[in-house]
């Protein structure tokens, strides 16, 4: 991802963590105007999350995604917020905190591992993530091995030739969702869920936040963990 580094052209070294400071980043994500182009509530309701399942919200950055589902999976259930920078699931907590969201934990993973318990997930969750990842399918083969036999991967990335996406990525830190099929593919998982709600039309306009595809897979065997 560019972000930060706007005026230099360049694409940063793995991750972007040391290219700005938290304080910066939690301003540019949790502007009320992203906030709203990102369909909470119609991305719980797609998920159908349910009481009792445990969900890695993964790059949870400000906890966007991660507060709601940790009230949809309520105290039975439990919320991993999974990110790679401390300063981010330090606002993560603190805005748990004054929520009293208590079944919500926030983990610092490395950027190639999410570092979870093995067959722990009901949902594996990432919005606007994936493209940071560098090894992808290597990311993918350690994300599955924490997933359970009836788990679910769910991956919302931006559209690759969407304008704004290509104002901020270079083409190789972009994704499109056959790339994502195949390597989830490899990893035995099939494609259950394919929504269209930020998209063309559906896509919330003036949010500054590009068309994005919304994908849900499991395992093609559910005995192959
Ligand atoms: C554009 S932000 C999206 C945050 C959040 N998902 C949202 O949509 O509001 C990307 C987030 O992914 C995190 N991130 C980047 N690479 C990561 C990796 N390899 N593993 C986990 N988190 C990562 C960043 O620190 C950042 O918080």
């Amino acid at each position: 991802m560019t972000v930060g580094l706007e005026n230099q052209g360049v694409r940063p070294p793995g991750t972007h963590q040391d290219l700005t400071d938290a304080k910066t980043w939690i301003q540019r994500l949790d502007r009320p105007e992203r906030v709203s182009g990102l369909r909470i509530d119609d991305v719980v309701a797609r998920l159908e999350l349910k009481p009792g399942d445990v969900v890695a919200d993964i790059g949870a950055g400000i906890g966007a995604f991660a507060i709601p589902f940790a009230k949809a999976v309520a105290l039975a259930g439990k919320v991993m917020a999974v990110d790679i920078w401390p300063g981010l699931l330090e606002y993560v907590n603190e805005k748990a905190r004054k929520e009293n969201v208590t079944n919500l934990q926030t983990t610092l993973a490395r950027s190639d591992d999410p570092g979870l318990p093995k067959n722990y997930l009901d949902v594996a969750f990432f919005h606007d993530v994936f493209h940071n990842i560098n090894d992808r399918q290597a990311y993918l083969q350690a994300l599955v091995r924490c997933v359970k036999p009836s788990g679910r991967v769910a991956i919302i990335e931006q559209e690759f030739d969407d304008p704004i996406a290509k104002k901020w990525d270079l083409p190789e830190d972009r994704i499109t969702k056959d790339q994502v099929k195949t390597w989830m593919a490899n990893v035995g998982f099939q494609l259950i869920g394919d929504f269209d709600i930020f998209e063309g039309e559906n896509n919330p306009k003036g949010t500054g936040m590009p068309e994005r595809w919304f994908v849900v897979f499991s395992r093609i065997s559910a005995s192959d963990p």
